[in-house]
């Protein structure tokens, strides 16, 4: 079943041994549960997990920091990994399968298939973040062909990724239900996110007016009030908070992510926001 390990819990880090495990549940009937992750576990993936677990009778969840979905100055390097703790988190929620491959079980020599999903891949993130939704897309189809689960969980912290996701599930006739997961958030309205741990206690404080501003402008977007205006008063809201770069604070139709000019259908106010060296996104509907 799981190869030798001395973590809490069984783990695969090869497609055959996953393989082998999830082919037996699906013998004996069982209805398989998958979340994604990158590690650097935290109360908001756990949530998945929960959701993961009320929905099937076994719970993979995968850990693989994705080379592919960095940009080449981003955080790749230095991005959280801390496996044992995430393990023994997990071991703790009952999950039944650690998925944990090496880069090169995931892109073996000679990998030359990329997956890009188009439309809604255009906007926000895949301006800011050129080639980065390719990287996702072609890791979550590898990863949803692999584990072959009935339902797969994503949070809706990462919005644009997960209306990527559900793209290409249904492009792609993948038989998985894709299920979102509510943003899960600190006391004081943060979104929890891995790459929180970069923040300063000072940029920490700052942060906090993100979740504030966001729902300072989508109260008022909910009267059907322009929202040229109320976005303007936005970005100088966290500009003035200490943020130093606002690269989007956007209303958007909450199913293709095409720009509106006010909330008259359901909506989504998506933000991308640095603060220090650290860069911070989070939305929420209208
Ligand atoms: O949201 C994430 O953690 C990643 O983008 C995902 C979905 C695990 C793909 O690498």
């Amino acid at each position: 079943m799981s190869e030798t390990n001395a973590l809490p819990l069984p783990v695969a880090r090869s497609v055959a041994a996953l393989r082998r495990t999830v082919q037996a549940w699906r013998a004996a009937g069982l209805r398989v549960g998958f979340v994604p992750t990158m590690g650097a576990l935290h109360a908001g993936h756990l949530s998945l997990v929960d959701m993961a677990r009320a929905r099937a009778d076994r719970v993979v969840v995968s850990i693989f920091v994705n080379p592919t979905q960095f940009g080449p100055n981003e955080d790749f390097g230095k991005y959280p990994r801390q496996e044992a703790a995430d393990a023994a988190r997990l071991a703790a929620f009952g999950v039944d399968l650690l998925y944990a491959p090496a880069v090169d079980e995931m892109y073996p020599a000679g990998a030359a298939t990329t997956v890009k999903v188009g439309v809604v891949t255009e906007r926000l993130e895949g301006v800011c973040r050129p080639g980065h939704f390719d990287g996702v897309a072609t890791i979550v189809a590898k990863l949803l062909n692999q584990v072959q689960p009935h339902v797969a969980v994503f949070g809706e912290k990462d919005y644009q990724q997960l209306l990527v996701v559900r793209r290409l599930a249904a492009d792609l006739d993948m038989d998985t239900d894709i299920v979102p997961g509510p943003t899960v958030r600190e006391a004081d309205g943060l979104a929890m996110s891995s790459r929180n741990a970069y923040l300063s206690d000072e940029d920490r404080a700052v942060a906090a007016s993100l979740p504030s501003t966001l729902n300072f402008v989508a109260t008022q977007l909910r009267t059907g009030a322009d929202a040229a205006p109320l976005l303007d008063a936005g970005r100088t809201r966290l500009l003035k908070a200490g943020f130093s770069e606002v690269q989007y604070l956007d209303l958007a139709c909450a199913t293709t992510l095409a720009p509106l000019e006010k909330a008259d259908r359901p909506a989504r106010l998506l933000v991308a926001a640095k603060v220090g060296a650290t860069r911070l996104i989070d939305n929420v509907a209208v």
